[in-house]
């Protein structure tokens, strides 16, 4: 088992990242002397493969968990399941001494997170992420929160779980499309800050795709140190953190304007991660052969770097990147590399080269 450890004074807190960790839950638990009474949040999905092994593992160890289920999937980050929540753990007498264990993928962890933050003030609430996704990104950080119609996650607060726990053992039943997903994100580390975990995440992409543990465990790890170096930094994104989303900008964009479920998360960062690259390729003179290793990367892992754009969803697309909330005063900022393993962020780009960059990723529009 790996320790990473999140450097926020009397907020610190470990991700455990290995094998078989569900079946510990119970004991880490009680190491940190949390309270009798919790919850179990999770989604039909996940806890279909998984709730029994914890409810137990939380049982033996003397607690008395109860089970709250949620509908698999982006919609259950809505204000109307957290109503739910609310309304289960009052039913079932927890209080403030309870805690919340959220049991899933980014959703459950997003969603879990905001009830522990928000129900009666704040109760204590441990992350076991089952997404690679969630492993290497939306469980550490504290970000919490859930969605409003009019917009991906308007509500949330910044809380802080007690601790994190990464059984790599739930990632064997993660659907093929998800893991792939995930990976976009284990690139994006190595590019803006470690041009060794790029490498490492070339040379070892077969065993990464085979989902072998040992070579996952490092890498998963490394992922989960550099947000935590880069949140222990600037916990709340007032300045550093927005490294973390390079190839989000035109990502968030895409995502926006495609229904839901055309493009993973991961999908659309892996899109906007390539044209970011090519994009520094112009402005920041990031080397030809720099943007082939990314580009490459990304199509091993059998992510995409296109997509179809006529002239209408083209000039969705360009609106959409200006209502980011990385814009400020009418101008689009980009996160770009300079080489791998470094990059610059609030770099501003002239709307020309934008207008190239969407021709490349998506098809010259007459
Ligand atoms: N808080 C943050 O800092 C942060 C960062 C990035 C993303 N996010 C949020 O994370 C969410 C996306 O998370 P995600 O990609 O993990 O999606 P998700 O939680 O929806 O999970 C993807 C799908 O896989 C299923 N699943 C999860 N684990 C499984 C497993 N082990 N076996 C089988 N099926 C499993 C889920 O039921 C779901 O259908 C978005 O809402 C995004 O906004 C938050
Ligand atoms: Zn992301």
């Amino acid at each position: 088992m790996r320790t990473v450890h999140v450097p926020l004074g009397h907020r610190s807190y470990a991700i455990k990242i290995g094998a078989g960790l569900l079946a510990r839950l119970g004991d880490e638990c009680a190491r940190l002397k949390l309270g009798a009474r919790c919850a179990i949040i999770t989604d039909t999905n996940v806890g279909k493969h998984f709730a029994k092994k914890v409810f137990n593992s939380l049982a033996n160890a003397g607690f008395s968990p109860v089970l709250i289920v949620v509908s698999a999937g982006e919609t259950a980050k809505s204000l109307k399941t957290v109503q739910s929540c609310y309304d289960q753990l009052a039913a079932h007498r927890l209080e403030r001494k309870s805690f919340i264990v959220a049991l899933g993928g980014g959703v459950v962890g997003d969603l879990a997170g905001f009830v522990a933050a928000t129900y009666l003030r704040g109760v204590a609430f441990v992350q076991m992420p089952t997404t690679l996704l969630a492993q290497v990104d939306s469980s550490v950080g504290g970000k919490v929160g859930v969605n409003l119609r009019s917009g991906k996650n308007l509500v949330g607060a910044f809380y802080q779980p007690r601790l994190v726990l990464c059984d790599l053992d739930t990632l064997n039943t993660l659907p093929e499309r998800e893991f792939r997903a995930g990976l976009a994100e284990v690139i994006k580390y190595g590019i803006i800050c470690d041009a060794k975990l790029f490498a490492q995440t070339e040379r070892n992409l077969p065993e990464i795709l085979k989902r072998e543990t040992k070579v996952l465990s490092g890498i998963i790890a490394r992922c989960c140190e550099i947000k935590a170096e880069v949140v222990g930094q600037d916990e709340t994104e007032s300045g550093l953190r927005a490294i973390l989303n390079f190839g989000h900008t035109i990502g968030h964009a895409i995502e926006n304007i495609s229904g839901y479920g055309k493009f993973l998360h991961g999908e659309a960062i892996s899109i906007g991660q390539v044209a970011a690259a090519k994009l520094s390729h112009k402005i920041l003179g990031l080397p030809e052969r720099e943007v082939a290793r990314i580009d490459n990367l990304f199509a091993r892992a059998g992510l995409p770097a296109q997509i179809k754009l006529n002239s209408a969803r083209r000039k969705k697309l360009f609106a959409a990147m200006r209502l980011d909330k990385k814009v400020s005063g009418g101008e689009i900022k980009f996160v770009l590399p300079q080489k791998i393993g470094k990059v610059i962020w609030n770099q501003r780009v002239p709307e020309k080269l934008i207008q190239q960059m969407l021709d490349e990723i998506g098809g010259r529009q007459s």
